[in-house]
């Protein structure tokens, strides 16, 4: 199974992924995950990576072409959920060259969201700094053993970084759904309403 989820900022990509992953017995490949990770380790790509991520911006495609393909590799190309990728034209072709070759098949999932929930749902979200578990303060809050010390807001949730990701994301990200629209793959999914609502939803247009 080759899928990619796709959707603003704060949609439910991650959420979602993390789902099939568990259903379907694939790779979650988040590039956002990775690229903090190479941040807060340090590395070359991480410290490259640092102010664009921070501000909310698109890290250049080159650099994120060469993690995400990495992981894609390590996944012999099958098997896996893309989260957050691709997010350019020019990531999508790099992309779907890789995935003809291995035999074709992506399906793009996109989550339909408003504006206004994704505010909402930005604002309240937390992560865990030890386990990477992510919560929302009101619809998926943490349970009472967690310690609140151990809650962090992502630097590019703040609200200027909102607003800007959101921006970035209607110039340079939203036209890639005619881009898969046109080859056939994209399924437009509501993405309002609680989590297992909308996994059941993909679930359903999954298997239709
Ligand atoms: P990335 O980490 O991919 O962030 P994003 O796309 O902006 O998406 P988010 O992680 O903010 O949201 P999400 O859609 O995953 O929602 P989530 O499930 O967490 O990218 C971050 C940065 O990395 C980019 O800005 C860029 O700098 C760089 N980057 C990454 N990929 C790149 C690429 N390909 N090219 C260039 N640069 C790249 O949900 C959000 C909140 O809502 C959570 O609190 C969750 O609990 C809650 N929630 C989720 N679903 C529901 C629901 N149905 N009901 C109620 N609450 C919900």
């Amino acid at each position: 199974m080759r899928l990619a989820l796709f959707g603003p900022p704060g949609s439910g990509k991650g959420t979602q992924a993390s789902i099939l992953k568990d259903r379907h017995s694939l790779e979650h490949l988040s590039t956002g995950n990775m690229l903090r990770a190479a941040r807060d380790a340090g590395t070359a790509v991480g410290l490259e990576a640092k102010r664009y991520l921070d501000q909310g911006e698109l890290v250049p495609d080159g650099i994120v072409w060469k993690i995400a393909r990495e992981a894609l590799v390590e996944c012999g190309f099958d098997d896996f959920v893309l989260d957050g990728f691709p997010r350019t034209l020019r990531q999508a072709e790099w992309l779907d060259r890789d995935i003809q070759r291995a035999g074709g098949g992506l399906k793009v999932i996109s989550l339909e969201v408003s504006d206004n929930v994704i505010l909402k749902r930005l604002s309240k979200r937390r992560i865990h700094r030890v386990t990477g578990e992510v919560y929302h303060l009101e619809n998926n809050p943490p349970p009472d053993d967690v310690d609140p010390a151990d809650l962090i807001q992502r630097a590019d949730d703040k609200p200027q970084a909102v607003r800007l990701r959101l921006e970035v994301y209607e110039r340079e990200t939203a036209p890639i759904k005619d881009h898969y629209t046109r080859l056939g793959a994209l399924i437009e999914v509501d993405g309002a309403g609680d989590v297992q609502t909308v996994a059941g939803r993909i679930a359903q247009a999954l298997s239709s």
